[in-house]
């Protein structure tokens, strides 16, 4: 997702409404979307068909977890065309960026990385856009760095076999970015990085329409994944070995079964959760529109389904989340809290806050302080408003200085660090299962994610296994993660 910083405090990687990555120091989510024209190859001057065998590509994501999912899908998309993957871009026959527009920063970031080509680029060589600042700007890109062949949407990933087939065909110049489509982006192969933890987009887009948000013209409409589709690829999933699966949508309980099983978002998180070899399923980003009790039911009821929730607020004033068309007030957001509150096993809940919206008051933003108080978020992704093209809050009057901006940002991040360490340390003494993921280079430390996404770093003598999952003793705690020591047997 977007760059510009999020704030983080937490739960390591998450995802934001829009599945985030990051701006200040707690943490980012992302989304974006288009609407799509068809495929346009226009005929160009023709280059030498590339030797398909000899070909490699360098493919780097910017943004949110939706943004580094498509990545995978997209590495698999060339693998199965007998590219081959390179982790430098030097000497790369095709580069790619997947590119996140969320925020102005991120934008920029995607020019100034294509600036290095301007001379740099190799007799041959291929360069693409992909993502939200392909779906924004478009052709615009080719006016502004020629040297590009590639310029696709995410919307139009489907397509992307058939691009590429241009280009090896000898066409220079290459776009998709149509995004009235209803079909969802399903590949044979995902080249996945993580070995333990898959993510699947279960629905992409967004029909929410918040009125900062350039998700859904960068994203188009929201398209669901059939449940069947997802229950098979979740058994081979575990066939392949991964014991987590992240279900990923920008708005993922919004999610809505195009088959005739008509199965409910809660159901499908209870029969992924039970398909033998998953141990744990993840789901990120809820709206609170669509965030009801069944949910809840479900993680009460099946361990498999991971004690966390993500579920941006934006705004703790009534006023700002009916200007950001957020179509929920602070109480009706506060009664969702309420529900996770209630349930038998303890929820984690984290947040994305945007501060500075046109027009917000010192009065709206202490009642964002007040609503992160009474929530007590175990992890927050803050963010200063940023305008974007296109979005309709781009013509609200009263702009806040960015000065303020930062000002708020500053106070807002201090307050939910206080939260946290609190929050934090009320799990001293309590022990948890964590899948260990990481081994430091220090002797006997091992880290991990627990079911509340929150992290763990822990001492273990036995030589643990990656991929493994143990019980951890929590011995201290920071805002940020937890530190722990393998719980006796
Ligand atoms: N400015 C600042 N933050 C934004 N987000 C989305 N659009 C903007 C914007 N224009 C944040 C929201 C969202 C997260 C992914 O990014 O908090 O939940
Ligand atoms: Fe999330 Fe709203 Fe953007 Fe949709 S429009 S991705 S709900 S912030």
């Amino acid at each position: 997702m977007a760059m510009g910083k999020a704030f983080d405090i937490g739960l390591g990687q998450l995802a934001g409404c829009c599945v985030p990555a990051s701006e200040a120091a707690l943490g980012e989510a992302s989304g974006e979307s288009t609407y799509l024209r068809d495929v346009q190859v226009r005929p160009q001057p023709r280059m030498a068909a590339p030797q398909k065998a000899a070909q490699t590509f360098y493919l780097e994501t910017f943004g949110c977890q939706m943004n580094e999912h498509d990545s995978e899908k997209v590495a698999g998309v060339l693998l199965a065309r007998g590219y081959k993957q390179v982790e430098a871009v030097e000497g790369a026959d095709v580069i790619l960026y997947n590119t996140c527009s969320i925020r102005e920063k991120a934008a920029q970031k995607v020019f100034s990385r294509l600036g290095e080509y301007r001379y740099a680029k190799k007799e041959g060589q291929v360069i693409g856009v992909l993502g939200c600042v392909a779906q924004q700007e478009g052709e615009e890109i080719f006016r502004r760095a020629p040297w590009v062949s590639l310029v696709c949407g995410s919307a139009s990933y489907r397509k992307l076999p058939q691009l590429i087939a241009e280009l090896e065909a000898g066409n220079r110049r290459v776009t998709g970015l149509d995004t009235d489509t209803d079909e969802t982006f399903e590949t044979e192969i995902t080249r996945r990085d993580n070995p333990w933890r898959a993510y699947l987009t279960i629905i992409e887009g967004c029909d929410k329409a918040c009125s900062y948000c350039v998700v859904p013209f960068t994203r188009g409409p929201e398209r669901s994944r059939t449940s069947e589709s997802i229950l098979a690829e979740v058994r081979h999933l575990a066939e392949a070995g991964y014991t987590e699966v992240q279900l990923l949508g920008q708005t993922v309980n919004s999610y809505a079964d195009p088959s005739t099983r008509r199965m409910r978002f809660s159901d499908l998180l209870v029969v992924v959760a039970e398909v033998p070899g998953i141990r744990r399923v993840r789901f990120t980003t809820s709206h609170p529109r669509d965030f009801g009790k069944d949910i809840v039911e479900a993680i009460e009821a099946v361990p498999g389904v991971c004690e966390h929730v993500h579920l941006p607020v934006q705004s703790g004033s009534t006023k700002v989340l009916n200007a950001m068309a957020r179509t929920y007030t602070r109480k009706e957001y506060l009664e969702k809290v309420t529900l996770l509150r209630a349930a038998k096993r303890e929820i984690s809940i984290t947040t994305d806050v945007i501060v500075g919206f046109p027009g917000e008051t010192e009065q709206d933003f202490e009642e964002t302080l007040s609503l992160m108080d009474a929530v007590q978020y175990d992890g927050a992704f803050c963010f200063k408003y940023s305008p974007r093209p296109n979005t309709p809050s781009l013509k609200m009057d009263d702009a806040i200085p960015e000065e303020e901006k930062s000002r708020r940002l500053g106070v807002l991040l201090e307050r939910q660090r206080e939260i946290q360490r609190a929050r934090n340390e009320r799990l001293v003494g309590k022990t948890f299962e964590v899948l260990v993921e990481g081994k430091s280079r220090r002797e006997n430390q091992w880290s991990g994610h627990a079911s509340s996404n929150k992290v763990m770093n822990f001492t273990s003598k036995r030589e643990e296994s990656l991929g493994d999952y143990v019980r951890v003793k929590v011995t201290a705690a920071t805002p940020n993660s937890l530190i722990g020591e393998v719980a006796a047997e």
